[in-house]
């Protein structure tokens, strides 16, 4: 399968802003991909496959070969560790913050603290700069409700308006990291099908600096 390429995008909410980029270096899906239950589509690009996976999958399906290149967010990609996967490019969408959180007007507790969050793996390496003990407690979403209920004193979450913190009596604390979306690469792909996508690197990277994503 040396001479055809399989890229994997993360389905939900990077989907509609990655299909520009795509479009730019003369990939389209040859369906609707909303309307469609498929999870590989074939393109415009004859030896060019998309595969619509969840974005945590994304870099696993890169680091294994199962695709070539992978769009996903930077939250998803530093979770994951990024073993095995070259990062060619920033495609500047779905811009946020990776930050901490808690309750209007309450301050983190001086000593060990309970957090709870679906990025474990960051915020055990981000309470461990900081010195603090940090007892994390792994959720798949709606962590903003773990420190209305007792179950935390912060959260790790994504803030962008900032209007999901709001409107659950929270606010933010510390800014941990900036967030966009990311091209990956398989490493062993990026040298033995350079050739392949080194076009398709380039041609989204000239779309990124020309704002086809705006
Ligand atoms: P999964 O489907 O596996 O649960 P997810 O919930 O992280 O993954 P999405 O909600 O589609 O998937 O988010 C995809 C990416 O978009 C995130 O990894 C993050 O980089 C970025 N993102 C998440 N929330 C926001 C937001 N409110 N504003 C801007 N970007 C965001
Ligand atoms: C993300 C994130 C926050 C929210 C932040 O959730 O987990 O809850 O967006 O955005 P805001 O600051 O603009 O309010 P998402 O909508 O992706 O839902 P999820 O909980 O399924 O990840």
């Amino acid at each position: 399968m040396t001479d055809t390429v399989t890229i994997a995008l993360s389905k939900g909410r990077i989907l509609k802003e990655t299909l520009p980029l795509l479009k730019a270096a003369g990939i389209e899906p040859l369906e609707d991909l909303d309307a469609s239950r498929k999870l590989v589509f074939d393109t415009t690009l004859a030896n060019v496959r998309l595969l619509i996976i969840r974005a945590t999958d994304v870099p696993t399906y890169v680091q294994y070969g199962g695709a070539d290149l992978g769009v996903t967010g930077k939250d998803v990609l530093m979770e994951h560790g990024g073993e095995g996967l070259y990062e060619p490019l920033d495609l500047d969408i779905a811009r946020c913050r990776l930050m901490t959180a808690g309750p209007v007007g309450v301050e983190p507790p001086q000593g060990r603290i309970r957090v709870a969050t679906k990025f474990v793996n960051l915020a055990r390496q981000y309470y461990a700069r900081q010195g603090k003990q940090a007892d994390i407690i792994k959720l798949y979403g709606a962590m903003e409700l773990a420190p209305i209920l007792g179950l935390a004193d912060e959260i790790v979450d994504i803030v962008d308006t900032g209007n999901t913190l709001k409107a659950n009596g929270l606010e933010p604390r510390e800014l941990i990291d900036h967030i966009s979306t990311r091209l990956v690469a398989n490493r062993a792909s990026f040298k033995m099908k350079h050739r392949l996508l080194q076009p398709i690197i380039e041609q989204m990277g000239a779309a990124v600096q020309s704002g086809s994503n705006a």
